[in-house]
């Protein structure tokens, strides 16, 4: 487990992970330090910045800076064959509720 991949939305890039055969994790994958793309890395379970070093849990929070303000979290949902990552009420205002919807099919490939 611990595979990845990325989803492109209208307006935002989002990181999904695989956690367990049913279990996946989708925040977005846009660094809220100055906008880079974060990676998951498997070992620490966290997803990580490369440009300056930030950290972010699953949950979205920070653990490590230069960034301050949380990764927003998005819920994932199976159906079938596909993914579907759904916005939730605890974004940041990018597109409301359900304003950020996105597919990604097949499995995370990456990790
Ligand atoms: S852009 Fe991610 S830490 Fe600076």
């Amino acid at each position: 487990m611990g595979g990845y991949t990325y989803a492109w939305t209208e307006d935002d890039v989002i990181i999904v992970v695989r956690l367990g055969d049913d279990d996946w994790a989708a925040l977005s994958a846009v660094c809220t330090h100055q906008g880079c793309f974060v990676g998951y890395r498997a070992k620490a379970g966290d997803l990580f910045c490369g440009c300056h070093a930030s950290v972010f849990e699953l949950d979205g929070r920070v653990t490590a800076g230069p960034a301050e303000a949380p990764l927003r979290v998005y819920t994932v949902a199976r159906e079938g064959d596909l993914l579907v990552v759904s916005g939730t009420s605890g974004d940041r205002g990018r597109g409301g509720a359900n304003g950020s919807a996105g597919r990604v099919a097949g499995a995370a490939r990456r990790g």
